[in-house]
């Protein structure tokens, strides 16, 4: 396990517990779940699982893959219908197997390589959507890794082959974040 990401988060959230306060899912997620016609999900990078827990409200069943335990636990704690299998997990590791899950979201993480090989756990037809923060001299926060901001259309790029793009925009951040940050959305359908 990466153990320096897994003390790195367990810490900032035993820190700033605001950041596992309930939110909002991505609405992304929200207007795309049901393009899929299947009900087994992945969640890349969970945390407390706002995604998790919207799309076991709504019928899914899901893998909800995280490093922080911490995290994990308050996911369990809201779960409703058991429908959610927390995965204490380093994603750099975690094996997500081939044509597996019907839904896949990965939100306010970015991992190049993770993403492609998200692209083949996905079902023929299945659904995924990739959501995070992108490079804009606006950003309020000025001192983020490079490589954890997309650059502009970059995910446009990733997803060109063998993917049906439904869905793609660009926005400011969600007001319950703490800096005013750019992002960029995608929903895009497997094909072949
Ligand atoms: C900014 S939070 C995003 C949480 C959630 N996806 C959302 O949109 O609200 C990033 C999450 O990535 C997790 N994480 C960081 N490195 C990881 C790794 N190597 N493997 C699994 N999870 C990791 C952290 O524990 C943290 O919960």
């Amino acid at each position: 396990m990466a153990v320096e990401d897994k003390i790195k988060w367990d810490k900032k959230y035993s820190e700033n517990i605001d950041l596992l306060e309930a939110r909002e899912p991505s609405k992304a997620v929200v207007n795309n779940y049901k393009e899929c016609s299947g009900n087994r999900a992945l969640d890349l990078a969970s945390g407390a699982g706002r995604n998790s827990l919207f799309l076991e409200d709504n019928g899914f069943e899901v893998d909800a893959v995280d490093i922080s335990k911490f995290a994990l636990d308050i996911l369990q704690g809201r779960s409703k219908y058991n429908k959610i299998n927390p995965i204490l997990a380093d994603l750099d590791e975690f094996d997500l197997g081939e044509e597996r899950y019907d839904f896949i979201v990965k939100c306010n993480f970015l991992d190049r390589e993770l993403i492609e090989r998200a692209k083949k756990a996905l079902k023929i037809g299945g659904v995924m959507v990739v959501e995070t923060y992108v490079e804009d001299e606006e950003n309020e926060k000025k001192n983020s890794n490079p490589n954890f901001l997309l650059k502009k259309d970059e995910l446009l790029e990733i997803f060109k082959n063998g993917f049906e793009i439904l869905e793609y925009k660009t926005f400011w951040n969600e007001s319950f974040e703490k800096y005013r940050m750019k992002k960029a959305s995608i929903v895009v359908k497997r094909l072949a």
